[in-house]
């Protein structure tokens, strides 16, 4: 008998067991959460809209040599994974200074990075997700010096494609977060998701810098037309 069951229920998924031990399902929610689950709502069709965009973005990664979790989309909600044991790291990469990065530093919001940022971040709600030196992800062992060589190589190809994959949406990559995975051969595998919930989206068109914001932020800053934001993105996405 295959067991269906609920495996875990995070933020914005919930994964499923599948009758394979390999392969799990995961359900995009509409739920909405900020600043470390503090600010709470509901984005509609969000679980539709990041599926379909994280799915296009997987496949497409896929072909350019990235390997990840991704095996195909069942359901516009639902997307079929590789099981793996995530890393507790947020990896964050930035091209141009906005959100912690300005609050930590005083840069100005929008000033563009000589060359990409790359952070890790402890994947720690109750203390609230802190940045991590090379030093303190050794001493906590969250990864081993080669698997964050790797992650770090990754990341910064995984942001060259991404960086040219928006501007055919005519859409600026601000920012973004990445999850990594170890698979059962301890393979490291990108995992997660990939949508306006996790990275910066600013909309080349418009320089008003309240109106340019396509993702979260317009949730994080109680910005409005929040639905509308995440349509759009999808609508441009689907072009490509
Ligand atoms: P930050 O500027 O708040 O550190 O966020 C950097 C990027 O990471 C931004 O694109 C939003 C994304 N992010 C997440 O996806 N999840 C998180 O928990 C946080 C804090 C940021």
């Amino acid at each position: 008998m295959s067991d269906n069951s609920k495996l875990y229920e995070g933020k914005a998924k919930i994964l499923y067991r599948t009758g394979d031990p390999e392969i799990l399902l995961a359900d995009f929610k509409d739920d909405a959460t900020a600043f470390n689950a503090q600010k709470r709502g509901s984005i509609q069709n969000k679980g539709i809209i990041n599926c379909s965009i994280s799915s296009k973005l997987f496949e497409q990664l896929e072909a350019n040599g990235i390997k990840t979790h991704y095996i195909d989309s069942p359901a516009p909600n639902q997307m079929r994974v590789k099981a793996v044991k995530i890393l507790p790291i947020e990896v964050v990469v930035r091209n141009i200074a906005a959100g912690s990065l300005c609050q930590q530093t005083g840069l100005t919001l929008g000033t563009v990075l000589a060359k990409p940022l790359v952070e890790f971040y402890y994947k720690n709600d109750e203390l609230g997700d802190p940045l991590l030196t090379p030093d303190r992800l050794q001493l906590m062992k969250l990864a081993t010096e080669e698997q964050v060589d790797s992650i770090t190589h990754l990341a910064l190809k995984i942001n060259k494609f991404l960086q040219g994959f928006w501007q055919q949406c005519n859409i600026t990559l601000v920012d973004f977060k990445l999850e990594f995975g170890l698979d059962s051969q301890q393979q490291l595998l990108l995992a997660d998701e990939i949508s306006p919930d996790t990275c910066r989206l600013w909309d080349i068109a418009q320089d008003d810098p309240n109106l340019r914001v396509m993702d979260k932020d317009r949730f994080r800053r109680d910005l409005g037309n929040i639905e509308n934001a995440y349509q759009e993105v999808l609508q441009r996405v689907l072009k490509v």
